[in-house]
């Protein structure tokens, strides 16, 4: 794969059981939380923050009537932001399954809802050639066999211990282990199984790899889908293909144990993961593009989350955000798709972000403050063949005068000039793409 660029020293990253060549390479995915919980619209931990009883709840199940549902606009949106993969939530901490289960009657097909809201999602995606992973929640609120633990709705009953005795979490196992396994032989391949998530010290009573069973749902979920990548979230140490930092993004490639890991950033637009309605902090177009590049540039790739409405829509402020990043996919996607960190020794300069794309051999340098006039890059005299900006391949000129051997004195001479245009290119991220020499 590497055959140009052998001079330029890449890093190994562990190996993985499931199939990430094509995960690498598209590194960006949209992520959707949505569930009866957008109906309250201020969290999808709402249930428990709140410790809303199971009569209460009741009521977002009763109304859940999305009648403007429309997975094909949703995939269009996200494949115009330059998203190739899905993730969606079939069922979320509430127990609450959006696809028609036999195991439950808590589904979307005994809501107003009606019907099966999973599949033509599923199809929708599959038609614009995106890959579809399922988020699970191992974590049940809803299912009466579930232990009450320290972050359950009942947490603060004064029977739980009476409540407790009647429950067993093996026959929850069971049923969970049956939900994967008709998540995974009813919709055809599935490229990415989501599980969340483990709290084994949670003060309180936690939980984790005993009572999901989790080497058992291992083994059913590698039988079923062999090639499928599994997130890292089921507490296992082993067997994970990707781990999942979320809500941050980490200083350098994920490491576990010294190794380099493949790794998702997921990330929000407000905070919430379902539809909250009156949150007021919601990142910018400028901000998510940049924590998409940084992403890549730590050789990870970026999951990011819109929480629908209740009436089946994205709202009106993240179609903002991804028709805006989409905006700047159209002309840069090339420095994302394919691209990893840049060969160990390339440090980028201040306020710039690398990735490199070693098919091709090119490196890109994205520049989120403009300098005036000159851009240093150290470590790359003499090795870059040809200069261009990303946006409307314009050439950007080397400067030859401040090349190896300069008399000047302002760079030595290991360090490339480019000459940049005194204004910056009008997109949020300017991006210039550097032809290595071969
Ligand atoms: C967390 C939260 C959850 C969200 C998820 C996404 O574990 O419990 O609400 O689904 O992370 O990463």
């Amino acid at each position: 794969m590497m055959a140009m660029n052998m001079s330029l020293n890449m890093i190994p990253v562990k190996k993985t059981p499931g199939d990430v060549q094509w995960f690498v390479h598209d590194r960006f995915g949209l992520f959707i939380h949505w569930g009866i919980y957008a109906l309250p619209a201020r969290h999808e931990w709402v249930k428990t923050r709140e410790r809303i009883p199971e009569e209460k709840y009741d009521i977002y199940f009763k109304n859940f009537d999305p009648d403007l549902y429309d997975p094909e606009a949703w995939m269009d949106v996200a494949y115009r932001a330059g998203m190739r993969y899905v993730v969606v939530t079939t069922k979320h901490h509430d127990g609450f399954c959006l696809w028609d289960s036999a195991l439950t009657d808590y589904k979307a097909t005994n809501t107003p809802a009606r019907r099966d809201l999973i599949k033509p999602l599923v199809e929708a995606a599959r038609a614009r050639n995106m890959r579809v992973g399922f988020y699970y929640s191992l974590i049940d609120w809803h299912h009466p066999d579930f232990v009450i633990d320290g972050i359950h709705p009942l947490r603060d009953h004064p029977d739980v211990e009476a409540l407790n005795q009647k429950r067993n979490q093996e026959r929850y196992a069971a049923y969970l282990h049956g939900q994967v396994e008709e998540l995974l032989t009813r919709f055809g391949q599935v490229d990415i199984m989501w599980l969340d998530f483990s709290y084994p010290n949670r003060p309180g009573g936690g939980k984790g790899r005993a009572d999901w069973q989790s080497e058992k749902l291992y083994s059913l979920i590698r039988r079923l889908q062999p090639n499928i990548i599994l997130n890292d979230r089921m507490d296992l140490d082993e067997g994970w293909d990707l781990v999942t930092p979320e809500q941050l993004q980490p200083r350098e490639w994920v490491t576990i144990k010294g190794e380099r890991v493949v790794w998702e950033a997921c990330q929000t637009f407000s905070g919430s993961w379902g539809y909250y309605r009156d949150e007021a902090s919601w990142k910018s177009v400028d901000q998510l593009v940049r924590m998409l590049i940084d992403t890549v540039s730590k050789g990870g790739n970026l999951l990011l989350n819109v929480g629908p409405t209740a009436r089946g829509e994205f709202d009106y402020r993240a179609l903002e955000r991804l028709n805006g990043i989409g905006e700047w996919m159209k002309w840069h996607s090339r420095s994302i798709y394919g691209c990893t960190q840049a060969p160990k020794d390339l440090v980028a300069p201040e306020d710039c972000r690398y990735t490199y794309n070693p098919e091709t051999g090119r490196l890109y340098v994205h520049l989120f403050a403009w300098p005036f006039k000159h851009l240093h890059l150290d470590g790359l005299a003499g090795k870059v063949e040809y200069a261009q900006l990303l946006n409307d391949a314009s050439e950007i000129q080397i400067d030859t005068s401040l090349q190896p051997g300069d008399k000047k004195g302002f760079v030595d001479r290991q360090t490339l000039t480019l000459v940049l245009p005194v204004q910056k290119p009008p997109v949020t991220v300017p991006v210039i793409e550097l032809f290595m020499k071969k």
